[in-house]
């Protein structure tokens, strides 16, 4: 069944039996281990996905679903990152110890039998994945709430509507699943989640911003503020990008929005600063 599904999915066929198989309600956490066979990212695909993540070795990196730990491997060996491999199969966990040695590797990477849904993340800089469509979607709402800036990448699966930041297609001629010889790597960058109420602060009070956020993007509509409707932009990280020629730029810190730069018909905001709240509306300046 494991290997149907993954062929009907690379092949992009409609296969009637997977169909039945994913009906919604029937996957979960707990199938997980099930639907998601143990298939090797090729190496030059690997390389590929630690390459589009800019991996050094500053960073901590976290592969979900780790197999026979190569990418973690990779990441180590090759840039000098930290990793983490996260894996259900005890057999695949014994595996990859022994990799990393042979790879001399063992002092900056750990493998883990653990169940992906329960991992924590936190300390990720880089998270990367193998895994199957649904499993990268019920994994969606845990990627965007990890710290504004982490950098996931997923091979051949996407996220849905979280369209992937970067994307680019690797040719492999050996690939072993499906009718596609070619691999795709996407990328995208954990946007800082604004969503809400920024009540202006100093000789801003009495501004409200309000945002709403669409992954990546974001429309603000701006009230108390003469002059100025409000902006749309685009979040990158934490740094906020807005204006038809970037007249704009907000950095979140916390529980603030900063605006970092503001030109043209936005210089009334230079300098301002915004913080978020609960409340249903601004104060008013006296
Ligand atoms: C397609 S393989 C990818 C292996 C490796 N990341 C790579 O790219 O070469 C997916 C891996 O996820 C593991 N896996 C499946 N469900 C899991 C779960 N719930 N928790 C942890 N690992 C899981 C499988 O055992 C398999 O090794």
């Amino acid at each position: 069944m494991k290997a149907l599904a993954w062929l009907c999915r690379s092949a992009a066929l409609s296969c009637a039996v997977l169909a039945l198989h994913t009906l919604p309600g029937t996957t979960g956490p707990a199938g997980a281990a099930e639907e998601v066979p143990f298939i090797t990212t090729p190496d030059r695909v690997a390389l590929a996905m630690l390459e589009i993540a800019n991996v050094d070795a500053s960073d901590t990196l976290i592969d979900l679903g780790s197999g026979d730990g190569r990418i973690v491997i990779l990441a180590a060996k090759r840039f000098g990152a930290r990793g983490l491999g996260v894996e259900i199969v005890p057999d695949l966990v014994r595996q990859s110890v022994l990799n990393a040695q042979r790879a001399g590797v063992e002092s900056r990477v750990e493998f883990r039998e653990q169940d992906l849904f329960k991992a924590d993340l936190s300390q990720a800089t880089v998270i990367t994945m193998y895994l199957l469509p649904e499993v990268n979607l019920e994994l969606r709402p845990s990627l965007l709430g990890l710290q504004a800036g982490t950098r996931i990448v997923s091979h051949d699966w996407d996220m849905g509507e979280w369209r992937p930041d970067r994307t680019v297609t690797i040719p492999v001629s050996e690939k072993a699943v499906g009718m596609d010889k070619f691999s795709r790597v996407h990328l995208w960058v954990v946007p800082a989640q604004i969503h809400g109420l920024w009540c202006g602060q100093g000789r801003a009070r009495g501004a409200a911003l309000r945002v709403t956020q669409d992954f990546q993007r974001f429309s603000a509509r701006l009230g108390g503020v003469a002059e100025i409707e409000g902006f749309d932009g685009r979040i990158d990280a934490a740094v906020l990008h807005a204006g038809s020629q970037g007249e704009i730029q907000m950095q979140q810190r916390g529980d603030r929005l900063l605006m970092i730069r503001s030109e043209g018909r936005y210089a009334a905001l230079d300098g301002v600063a915004f913080a978020r709240t609960t409340a249903g509306g601004c104060e008013r300046k006296p």
